[in-house]
């Protein structure tokens, strides 16, 4: 584990591997860990930030926006002094990575969005994460983990086993961090117009079998962006490059070595 401060907070990463630099970002509520099966991924130098108030980094206090985190992201990317990176963000991790994409083009080299959408919430989907905010506030983070870590998988509740895996992912989430995400998922603006005028190359990836963002948000995306290319992975829920890692670093590693060449 590494650690570093960034923006005032010491953030926890990984960072294994030599080559193209690949940032991979988390989604919520859970941790560097969600990206395990990554590690030593051919000719890339892997890098794995806990975000704020997740995992082993700490926590900011209040509303976090997408923004801060990809403020957070970008300067621990100038801290390495790596020159343009491919930036891959799962879920809240893409609502992320677009912020990134928007704030800093000229630290991008291409874009990974892995089960994740452009889209705002609904009006009515931002009142009941603040509900959920409330909720943890009152209850600890465990009201959204419980919820969350059997959805995360294709086959649902099926296998204690592997919910108890996702759990482990989820297990550094504070309060702060779980709340500040919520609010500032609540108040992400609709990246949607702007996704024509995004010229990097992207590749979409989703679990064909994706309960909390479906596959057709996927479809949607690649279809809105100018340069990119989906891969449905089947028999993967959200958390794909968990559930199907052979067939998510083949689409990942293979989609890179066109990049290079
Ligand atoms: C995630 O996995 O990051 C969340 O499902 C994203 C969200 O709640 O919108």
């Amino acid at each position: 584990m590494n650690q570093t401060t960034v923006n005032g907070i010491q953030m926890s990463y990984g960072d294994e591997g030599r080559g193209t630099a690949l940032v991979l970002v988390h989604g919520f509520p859970l941790s560097r860990k969600a990206w395990g099966r990554q590690a030593g991924l051919p000719g890339c130098r892997v890098i794995t930030p806990d975000l704020a108030g997740f995992g082993q980094s700490d926590a900011r206090s209040g509303r976090v926006t997408m923004d801060q985190f990809a403020d957070d992201v970008h300067a621990l990317l100038v801290g390495f002094q790596s020159g343009p990176v491919i930036l891959a963000g799962h879920s809240m991790g893409g609502y992320i990575a677009l912020a990134f994409a928007r704030k800093y083009p000229a630290l991008l080299r291409g874009l990974v969005l892995v089960g994740t959408k452009a889209g705002p919430d609904t009006p009515e989907g931002a009142a009941g994460r603040r509900a959920t905010a409330d909720k943890v506030k009152a209850g600890g983070v465990g009201v959204v983990t419980a919820v969350m870590a059997p959805k995360m998988l294709a086959g649902g509740t099926g296998d204690p086993a592997l919910v108890a895996a996702v759990l482990g992912m989820m297990a550094g989430a504070t309060p702060e961090g779980v709340i500040g995400a919520l609010l500032g998922m609540a108040e992400r603006p609709d990246s949607t117009p702007w996704l024509a005028t995004l010229t990097k190359p992207v590749l979409v990836v989703t679990g064909a079998n994706d309960v909390l963002i479906p596959a057709a948000e996927s479809e949607k995306l690649a279809a809105a962006l100018p340069q990119a290319t989906l891969r449905v992975i089947p028999e993967a829920g959200h958390l794909v490059a968990w559930e199907q890692p052979a067939a998510f670093n083949e689409a990942l590693t293979g989609w890179v070595a066109g990049l290079a060449a």
